[in-house]
This record gives C-alpha cells, sequence and structure tokens, in this order.
C-alpha cells in the first residue's frame, strides 16, 4: 500500500509485549519495523509494568516510556498470571479504550476469545458450523457426557479453557484411565468438544471483517498446531476463507487468526478465533508482509475508514 494513502496523524504507537527481555521477540521487531515503514514510532512496554493512578482529578494510565495517553496500542501479548493480574492487565486495556486510545484488539475482543466457551456460544448462536461442545465444572457433569458420549463416538477432546498452541489439548477414550485426573489442565473447568478426525487443519488471518491470508497446518499426529512442529502451506479456498470471516464477523473482532478444519463430511467447522495470534508459520509461507498488513489495517480503523 501506498504510504500516503494513509492519512494518518499517528505518531508513536504502544505494542504491549510480554516479551520485554527480547525487545518483543520476532513479532515485536517485525511489527516495530512495520510502523517505522509507515513513519510511527512503536515503543514497547508490558501490561504489568503500568500504574493506575487514581489520585488526581482525573484518572491517568501510566505506562513505561509513554507520555500521557497513547493514540494507539497494538496487544502482542498479555503475561499470564493470577486472575487479579490478568483482570489488571485487560483493565488497563479497557481503561485505555475509555480514555480514547485506539486499542488492537481491545480488551472486550480478548476476552470473548481467549475463554474458549465464549467462543463456541457466540459462534454457535451466530449459526457458524463449530463441534459440539460441553463446559462444566461439576466432575460429574463431565463424567456423564464423556462416558454417553464415547458410547457412540471414539474419542472426545478436552481443553484448557484458556489454553494455546495447543498446549492440554487431550484425547479422552475409552480407554482413557478412570476417573479422569484433575490435574493442571483441566484446572476447575471440563471444555469437552466432539472429536473431529483430519489430516490438517487451516488458520485464517481476517483483518477488519476480511480475510488477507490463510494456511494449512499438518502435525505429526491430531494436534495441528505450529508450536508443535505442524508444516504450513499457503492456501486459498474460499470456503475456508469465507467461515473464517463470518467467525471474525460474529465475534466482532479488529483482528484474528480463525482455526478450522474439515469433517469427513466435508463440512467445515470453527474451531477457535485466536485475538493474538502470533504469525511466524503462515509469514514463512507467504511473500506478503503479515506485520505489514496488520499495521495498515491498524492505520486504516484507526482513521475510521474501511478501504
Ligand atoms: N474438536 C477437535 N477435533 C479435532 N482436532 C481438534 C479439535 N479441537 C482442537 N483440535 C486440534 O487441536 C489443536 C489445538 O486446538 P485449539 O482449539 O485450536 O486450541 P489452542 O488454543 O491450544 O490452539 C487444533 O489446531 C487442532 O489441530
Ligand atoms: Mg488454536
Amino acid at each position: 500500500m501506498d504510504p500516503k494513502t494513509l492519512q494518518t496523524p499517528l505518531e508513536q504507537v504502544i505494542i504491549f509485549t510480554d516479551e520485554l527481555a527480547t525487545q518483543g521477540g520476532w513479532h515485536g521487531e517485525q511489527l516495530k519495523l512495520a510502523f517505522a515503514a509507515r513513519g510511527v514510532s512503536s515503543t514497547f512496554a508490558s501490561l504489568r509494568d503500568c500504574l493506575l493512578d487514581f489520585s488526581g482529578l482525573k484518572p491517568v494510565i501510566r505506562i513505561p516510556q509513554c507520555e500521557g495517553v497513547p493514540q494507539a496500542a497494538f496487544v502482542r501479548g498479555i503475561a499470564g498470571g493470577s486472575m487479579q493480574q490478568v483482570t489488571t492487565r485487560l483493565n488497563v486495556l479497557h481503561l485505555l479504550k475509555r480514555l480514547g486510545t485506539f486499542v488492537y484488539n481491545d480488551a472486550h475482543a480478548i476476552e470473548r476469545t481467549v475463554d474458549k466457551a465464549m467462543t463456541s456460544f457466540l459462534l454457535l448462536q451466530a449459526g457458524i458450523s463449530t463441534p459440539p461442545t460441553w463446559v462444566c465444572e461439576s466432575r460429574q457433569h463431565a463424567h456423564q457426557t464423556i462416558r454417553q458420549h464415547l458410547k457412540s463416538h471414539a474419542q472426545i477432546v478436552i481443553k484448557p479453557l484458556f489454553g494455546s498452541q495447543g498446549q492440554g489439548v487431550r484425547l479422552l477414550h475409552q480407554k482413557t484411565p478412570w476417573p479422569l485426573p484433575m490435574d493442571n489442565f483441566v484446572d476447575g473447568v471440563f471444555y469437552l468438544q466432539t472429536f473431529v478426525e483430519a489430516t490438517h487443519d487451516y488458520r485464517v488471518f481476517v483483518m477488519n471483517h476480511q480475510a488477507k491470508v490463510a494456511m494449512r497446518r499438518t502435525g505429526e499426529h491430531w494436534l495441528h498446531n505450529v508450536a508443535l512442529g505442524a508444516k504450513c502451506e499457503r492456501i486459498i479456498d474460499l470456503d475456508v476463507l469465507n467461515i473464517a470471516t463470518q467467525a471474525a464477523i460474529a465475534l466482532d473482532m479488529a483482528y484474528c487468526g480463525v482455526d478450522v478444519i474439515r469433517n469427513k463430511a466435508g463440512e467445515l467447522q470453527v474451531l477457535e478465533v485466536n485475538s493474538i495470534p502470533a504469525w511466524r508459520g503462515l509469514q514463512s509461507v507467504c511473500e506478503i508482509n503479515i506485520a505489514e498488513l496488520l499495521v495498515d489495517d491498524l492505520l486504516r480503523q484507526l482513521n475510521g475508514t474501511t478501504v
């Protein structure tokens, strides 16, 4: 895109990252370069280092290395922590938005997607195909659901509600030791989902409700996360792009990475929507610079244009 078409007054952007020690890591560096190419200087900060100062006449959010309220913030990472710490970090994003910062993705969008149960609800409510899912705290209910399901299906997937990168995603089958171990991955909530047998799945990047770039991910076994070593191939499949776009619209995401799978009957289903998606795997199989796509999209949305 011609930088001149982006008539943005944006001079400085905050990139929130939990990788301060490595200058934002690979993704942070890509973003910094892409912002610089548009004449925008960027500063890395961690949400955990922000100060909510409510001692004066007006509320102030103090962000290291940043004077006043930033015009825009790119959320690349939120460090994990206790419930109270994560709530405070999300509050920084909520409050910045209230003070006028354009937050990409904003805290509400992050909350809608970081919680897989909320995502499942919103997808189903919007009529977007997603595998049948059950969520409960009760072990008794979980056991009943699993037993019932395993009568007619060979396997069922169990995931951490707030997981990512395939960590803790497991398959349960008739031979799984019983009762289920209450380990760290379950963490008090059972998120159970019908297993979709597939040799690969898809990751689609959707920005401003338009699918921009997609890939097929092929893992060694049934987990197709890039973080677990899946092979990536760029694809252009309109049906895949379309269902991912529908998911992004249903969850009203400024941008997102949508995971899509095709079942044996050929039907596409949305597995999850990521509000802070990595793109190193996708970048490795496409020529288009994804950080620049994101930065241009942020600038367009900041300016309120829909080009
Ligand atoms: N219901 C399912 N059926 C088959 N495979 C699944 C299912 N849910 C997840 N997977 C596999 O596990 C991977 C990780 O699951 P996902 O829901 O995307 O969680 P994460 O946030 O850990 O990436 C998916 O990319 C897919 O390969
Ligand atoms: Mg995923």
